[in-house]
This record gives C-alpha cells, sequence and structure tokens, in this order.
C-alpha cells in the first residue's frame, strides 16, 4: 500500500493503476463499517483507493471537528492489506489560500440532516467532487447508514456528469443493533446502553409496518415513544419520507426511508431503515 499526500503523488500514481479502480472516501478512524465499504471494492475493482481526510468544511461552527476521533497508525494497519492507494491530503492542499469554489446540491439536501446541520452538505458534495476529481475512480463506496448523504452524492453524480458509478453498502451494526459510527467512542458505558434505542425505536416502527401499518404519522408516533422511554435519548428529527425524494410522506405506499438523529449526551447519532 502507498501513502500520499500531495496531489502531483496522487496524479502519478493514478496514473500507474491500470484497470478499474474503486474509491472509498472516509474520515479515518475507521471501523467495521468502513471496513465493509473497502472490502466491496477489494471484491468489484482492480485497484482500491481509500482517502482518509477530516473535512473541516462539512462542520458546523458548534461542531465536533477538533474533537473528531483520530489514530491514523491504526487506520493504515487496518486497511493494508485491503487497500493499494491510501490518499491523505492536508486541508491546504484540498482547501489552499483564497479557495472560493463550492458544489452544492438543493432539493434533496435540504430536509433532514440539511435543516439540522446548515451547510453540512456543501461541505460534503465539495470535498467528494474533489476526491473524485483527484482519484478518477471507476467506482465509489459510501455507507447505507448515512443514507441522505448518499442520495445527495448521487445527485451530484447525475447531475454534474461524474462517470462514477455509486455503491451504496449496507449499515453495520453492533451485536445489539447500535449502528456502527466513529462517534460511538464518544459515550460512556450508561450512553451506550441508551444507544441501542436508536435500533429498539426503528424496529418497533418496522414490526408495526409489517403489521400492516401504512399511516406514516403513527410510525413516526411509534419511534418517538420508543425514544421516550430512553431517558438519556434528546431527540433532534424522527422521520418517514419518501426513500427518493426524502420528502415527509402521509401514507406509505412505495419504498419509505425511516431516519432519526438523537442526542444521547453530547454524542448526536444517526441511523435508519428502510421499508418496502
Ligand atoms: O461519510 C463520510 O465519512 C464523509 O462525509 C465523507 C464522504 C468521507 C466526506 O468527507
Amino acid at each position: 500500500m502507498r501513502s500520499i499526500t500531495s496531489l502531483d503523488e496522487l496524479r502519478s500514481s493514478r496514473l500507474s493503476l491500470d484497470g478499474t479502480v474503486g474509491l472509498a472516501p472516509t474520515m479515518g478512524f475507521l471501523h467495521e463499517g468502513h471496513l465493509s465499504l473497502i472490502r466491496r471494492a477489494r471484491d468489484e475493482c482492480d485497484h482500491v483507493v481509500v482517502s482518509i481526510f477530516v473535512n473541516p468544511t462539512q462542520f458546523g461552527a458548534n461542531e465536533d471537528l477538533s474533537k473528531y476521533p483520530r489514530d491514523i497508525e491504526r487506520d493504515l494497519k487496518l486497511i493494508e492489506p485491503l487497500t493499494d492507494l491510501v490518499w491523505m491530503p492536508t486541508a491546504e492542499i484540498m482547501y489552499p489560500q483564497g479557495y472560493q469554489t463550492w458544489v452544492e446540491v438543493e432539493a434533496i439536501a435540504s430536509p433532514l440532516e440539511g435543516t439540522m446541520r446548515p451547510g453540512h452538505f456543501k461541505g460534503v458534495t465539495t470535498v467528494v467532487a474533489k476526491l473524485f476529481n483527484g482519484v478518477q475512480p471507476h467506482k465509489a463506496y459510501f455507507g447505507q447508514k448515512d443514507a441522505q448523504q448518499a442520495a445527495v452524492i448521487r445527485q451530484m453524480v447525475r447531475d454534474l456528469n461524474f462517470p462514477i458509478e455509486i455503491v451504496v453498502c449496507p449499515i453495520v451494526r453492533e451485536a445489539d443493533g447500535l449502528a456502527m459510527s466513529s462517534r460511538n467512542v464518544y459515550l460512556d458505558p450508561e450512553q451506550r446502553k441508551a444507544a441501542t434505542g436508536l435500533f429498539r425505536s426503528l424496529s418497533a416502527a418496522k414490526d408495526l409496518y409489517e403489521n400492516g401499518e401504512r399511516n406514516a404519522e403513527k410510525i413516526r408516533r411509534k419511534m418517538k415513544d420508543v425514544l421516550a422511554d430512553e431517558p438519556l435519548a434528546k431527540v433532534q428529527y424522527v422521520s418517514c419520507a419518501d426513500y427518493d425524494t426524502l420528502e415527509e410522506l402521509d401514507a406509505i405506499n412505495g419504498k419509505a426511508l425511516l431516519s432519526m438523529a438523537v442526542f444521547i449526551g453530547k454524542t448526536r447519532l444517526i441511523d435508519n431503515f428502510v421499508l418496502g
């Protein structure tokens, strides 16, 4: 595995990769969720590139950029057997002095995470476009855990004609259902237990759906009721939305996305299930 930082190194290393290239963009502090993307890229492509970059422009002013967990040495050991090239640009490389170009997706980036984290997706789409331009992959791998992020990136790829296939990989969960996330490390033992409330809430809503309920408000109510039983959980939103547009539904007639953002202490967790 070659580790590179500069754009020049990236360009010359990229030229030496014949055949198909799969990119797994990450912000590091890797867990099984990231490794599932990298393994899938390994299975499907001739070469695998991983990027590790904690992207400052997708963090809000009062979010956890400086505290975002980092362990590059451990990350490199984990990906070594699966990866040809790891690109770890600096913030100065990605956003040099005088930087002023942004990529912004509109409607699908507005609700849910877009409302709660203004500017977040503008930072994500800008950095992902730059990663795509640098690495020029044939396929790029993202996790279903960030369901709206995947939808926003798919839209960007369609709208800007990137010749890249977006592959969305299933959420990887702990044995008790908690979706894997780099932020889980912030949870103390009591909070860690409470964090299973998200999975329980989504599971209860799914049971209701599987028993024939199609009223979206009743499904949202069920998710809120289960979370209300968990004293450490502070709900930011629960949603039952159309899978393609992310608009809130009155009735579920096709594919729907159940999603939520919940604070457990100071840690903001998100999770989702797809119905139908
Ligand atoms: O999902 C993430 O880890 C980040 O949002 C991404 C796609 C690497 C962009 O910084």
